[in-house]
């Protein structure tokens, strides 16, 4: 089946099989990836529109007690220097944005029990009583009561990110991880009536466009509502510190495709492309995304939050710069 026939089938809303993903995938020819990027940017239209969707990420705390092999946050790691933000920090983080005009904050930490339900609630209601934000928390795996105080508390999204939908490949990353657990808190998540987030990590060692198939799949079989795919990118100090990182292209691949499977979602260009190329991020914007994150955490703990190395500085200029680089681009229509 050629390249053109399942860019056509999405276009009269045809469900795509794995094989159709798996070969769009694989695609290696400039001329069909330009058609593929250029299929999902119409589907983007389609379903969101002309818009991208700015957000401020806080990254309050660095401490985490997983393992996981490709993050620099793991607690393995005693070469980090660990910190976390007071309420008053936080809350002077989202004033800031709010000011900037930026209506969701994303509150994201690594898996740190020092914030307890009751200091993760006081910080959403503050937030919601003072500022009116939506919230998007990222804290990891919590309990079901906690998501559901969470929830009752104010906040509006959850990202828990799958990261593989491939056990195999899940537990190879994730050592002290539970892959069926993950899995079922994504579904607690939307019983909750969260805006769920998930995603994937392009390139992990191992790593085959069926696995990368496997994720789409995932992410429309469990209906999720944002996600975020971004290359693996190399963390000091972590087992996987010396592979080499997930390619930019493979990454666009993987946004164009997910755009076309998943349809009407939040697919943001992440930092992690952002890290890899400055092109890339811009082509990502023509390719299926319609959603940016600006790092909002404060200078002096940002180059601690490394949960991969030399991460870029995605802040308001570089979103603005990035977007009407994107918009100004006008791709040549290649007929396949
Ligand atoms: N490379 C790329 N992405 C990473 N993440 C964590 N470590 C890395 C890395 N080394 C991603 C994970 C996590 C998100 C916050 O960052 O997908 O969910």
């Amino acid at each position: 089946e050629s390249v053109l026939s399942i860019l056509e089938k999405v276009a009269v809303d045809e469900v795509l099989s794995k094989e159709e993903i798996i070969t769009l995938l694989s695609i290696e020819s400039e001329e069909e990836k330009a058609a593929l990027f250029k299929a999902a940017d119409l589907m983007r239209e389609e379903c969101v529109g002309p818009k991208v969707d700015i957000r401020g990420a806080i990254e309050f705390s660095n401490y985490c007690i997983r393992s996981c092999n490709y993050c620099g946050l793991r607690k393995e790691n005693r070469k980090l220097h660990r910190y976390r933000m007071t309420i008053d920090e936080i809350l002077a983080v989202a004033y800031r944005m709010k000011e900037m005009g930026i209506k969701t904050v994303i509150l994201q930490s690594g898996e740190d029990p020092f914030y307890t339900v009751e200091l993760i609630e006081e910080i959403i209601k503050t937030i919601k009583a003072e500022l009116g934000m939506r919230i998007t928390l990222s804290l990891g795996e919590r309990s079901y009561e906690e998501y559901r105080r969470f929830k009752e508390a104010g906040a509006n999204n959850y990202l828990l990110k799958i990261e593989a939908a491939n056990q195999k490949l899940f537990y190879k990353a994730h050592p002290d991880g539970d892959w069926e657990k993950r899995a079922k808190h994504t579904r607690w998540l939307k019983e909750l009536g969260y805006i769920v987030g998930s995603g994937n990590i392009i390139g992990l060692p191992g790593q085959t466009v069926e696995d990368i198939a496997e994720d789409i799949l995932f992410f429309k079989k469990y209906g999720i509502h944002m996600i975020g795919i971004g290359p693996f990118i190399p963390a000091a100090n972590s087992p996987w510190a010396n592979l080499n990182p997930g390619t930019v292209d493979m990454t666009l691949k993987t946004l164009a495709v997910t755009r076309l499977v998943c349809q009407n979602v939040y697919i943001p260009a992440t930092t992690a492309l952002a890290t890899l190329s400055k092109e890339g991020f811009i082509k990502a914007l023509r390719a299926g995304t319609n959603t940016i994150m600006l790092i909002m955490t404060p200078p002096i703990y940002r180059e601690k939050y490394q949960i991969y190395s030399n991460k870029n500085m995605v802040n308001l200029d570089f979103a603005v710069e990035c977007i009407e680089k994107a918009q100004r681009e006008l791709p040549s229509y290649i007929k396949v």
